[in-house]
């Protein structure tokens, strides 16, 4: 493993790849996803201030909350074996942790978490619910000692900074900027560093209204907007032309989407392009956040439904 450290100070420089045209729009992709192949996409900008001011505050353990496929905490185990802190993941859904051994075995994404020496505590789902709780998190200080805490998702105004540093000057060209919404952090970074012309759209991978005052917490500007038509049911719920498109997405243009976030987010701007809603010569920049990690359990649940799998180039993910 390289060390993050020397990644942050000179993290690559990818330039972004025309994708398409459909009807005069043109659509481009910041490959995020290439930063760094285990602290992926968003992943990276939201742990970078997160991990430094924990090293400035002398801390030695990092302590975050996520689901059992979490791409926050598989990065989060890896940036912290990577930048020397202990680790310690609390997962939604006290059975996975009856058997341990049996969970590794069949979660990936736990298993590479607990490879990098993340301490996996399994909670019930109303203990996880007070994951924001002083009383909750005292108890927990108690317990595990005297923690970093990166908040669920790793939204918070350092992951916003990070998230900051997405756009680069070179991407002024673009009108319009769009990038999948989970806690919001993603997005409000890139309001905050977009230019006055540019509108940033965000397209939530999961259904609910809640996203808007999360992301006014984070960012002053009114350039942006929400398209709630693509979550496609909810939270890593997908269907087969869902599936059909980012195995289409990937032979066409050689590039593997993940299925929660930017598989829906590529199908939405594809969608709003062939329907006419993006004025003709708009420049479209779409911004990949990775999430490739989660892959192999989102195939394990479509064999269960019979269901196509998702191809990738990575027989790891099968
Ligand atoms: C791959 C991927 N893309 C996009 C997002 C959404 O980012 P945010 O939670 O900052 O809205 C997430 C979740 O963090 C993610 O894992």
């Amino acid at each position: 493993m390289s060390d993050i450290k020397n990644l942050y100070t000179a993290p690559p420089q990818i330039p972004s790849q025309f994708i398409t045209e459909i009807e005069g729009v043109s659509i481009f992709m910041k490959r995020e996803d290439l930063l760094h192949p285990e602290v992926s996409g968003n992943k990276f900008r939201k742990l970078k201030y997160n991990i430094a001011e924990a090293t400035s505050q002398k801390r030695q353990i990092l302590l975050t909350f996520g689901g059992a496929f979490s791409n926050h905490i598989a990065a989060t185990a890896a940036a912290g074996k990577l930048s020397g802190f202990k680790t310690i993941g609390l997962i939604r859904g006290e059975e996975l942790g009856e058997d341990l051994e049996k969970t590794l075995q069949e979660n990936s994404t736990l298993r590479f978490a607990s490879h990098c020496g993340m301490k996996l505590h399994f909670i019930n789902r109303s203990d996880y619910r007070n994951k924001t709780s002083e009383a909750f998190l005292e108890d927990l200080r108690k317990k595990f000692g005297d923690f970093y805490l990166v908040p669920e998702g790793g939204t918070n105004e350092l992951a916003v900074k990070g998230c900051e540093e997405i756009l680069t000057p070179e991407d002024a060209e673009y009108d319009t900027i769009c990038c999948a919404i989970g806690t919001g952090g993603t997005i409000s970074g890139l309001i905050n560093s977009s230019e006055e012309h540019q509108q940033i759209l965000g397209f939530p991978a999961l259904k609910g209204d809640f996203l808007k005052p999360e992301i006014q917490r984070f960012s002053k500007k009114n350039n942006w907007k929400i398209i709630p038509d693509y979550h496609f049911g909810g939270y890593a719920k997908v269907d087969e032309k869902l599936i059909e498109f980012m195995n289409n997405f990937r032979s066409k243009y050689g590039i593997q989407l993940d299925p929660v976030y930017t598989a829906k987010l590529m199908y939405g701007i594809f969608d709003l392009a062939e329907t006419g809603y993006f004025l003709k010569n708009t420049r479209i920049l779409a911004i990949h956040t990775g999430g490739l990690q989660g892959i192999s359990g989102m195939n394990k649940v479509l064999k269960m439904r019979n269901l196509p799998p998702i191809l990738t180039y990575d027989e790891s993910c099968n």
